[in-house]
């Protein structure tokens, strides 16, 4: 059996770093594991309980059933304020309402891309924070932490250049294949 994993993107920016990320996972992805795209986060309403208490959004129960089917999540997200987007954010809360929750017992793992020295670190930590109460098994290692992305990206062709980032991905992404192939067992 192969496994599935989707992305699930925190920035709405055309030329977005992590735009750029999620969009090379596909052909990133070792032997044994296809990625695909869930919907972007700017589909999501702003989260309201009132509007979840007269009936979740279809959207949101589109993206809740597209997580469950899937044998993982990669969150691919900028750190806006040492913390996630607000954006990102609020797609999470409304999946975390959703019954059969989503992310429970499923493997996640957290890319992050920066201009900056530390690659969004303190973004993730926020993330496995919120991750924790929502159950997911959120991958430990290897971290991507992808800074210095102006070094790293061509921003006129949509591309990541580097390829030790890119073989690091792959390494992510398998470390992630292992943890998915373990809980299924
Ligand atoms: C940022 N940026 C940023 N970068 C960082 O490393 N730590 C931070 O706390 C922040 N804070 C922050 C707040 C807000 C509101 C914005 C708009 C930006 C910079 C950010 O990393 C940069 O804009 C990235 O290019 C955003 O990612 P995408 O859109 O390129 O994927």
């Amino acid at each position: 059996k192969k496994l599935h994993f989707v992305t699930l993107l925190g920035s709405l920016r055309k030329a977005s770093y992590n735009g750029i990320v999620a969009h090379a996972l596909p052909a990133l992805a070792p032997e044994g594991v296809s990625i695909s795209a869930l919907g972007s986060i700017a589909e999501f309403p702003h989260y309201n309980q009132d509007v979840q208490d007269q009936a979740f959004p279809s959207f949101v129960l589109a993206m809740g059933q597209q997580i469950s089917a899937a044998d993982g999540v990669i969150i691919v997200t900028p750190e806006y304020n040492y913390s996630v987007p607000g954006v990102i954010k609020n797609a999470l809360d409304w999946l975390s309402r959703l019954t059969p929750q989503p992310f429970a017992r499923k493997p996640v793992a957290i890319q992050t891309v920066s201009p900056g020295m530390i690659g969004g670190a303190r973004a993730q930590y926020h993330l496995r924070q919120s991750m924790v109460f929502m159950d997911a098994l959120v991958l430990n290692k290897p971290e991507v932490m992808i800074g210095q992305a102006a070094d790293k990206f061509d921003t006129d062709k949509l591309e990541l250049t580097d390829q030790k980032t890119r073989a690091f991905l792959t390494r992510q992404i398998q470390a992630l294949a292992d943890l998915a192939w373990r809980e299924q067992r």
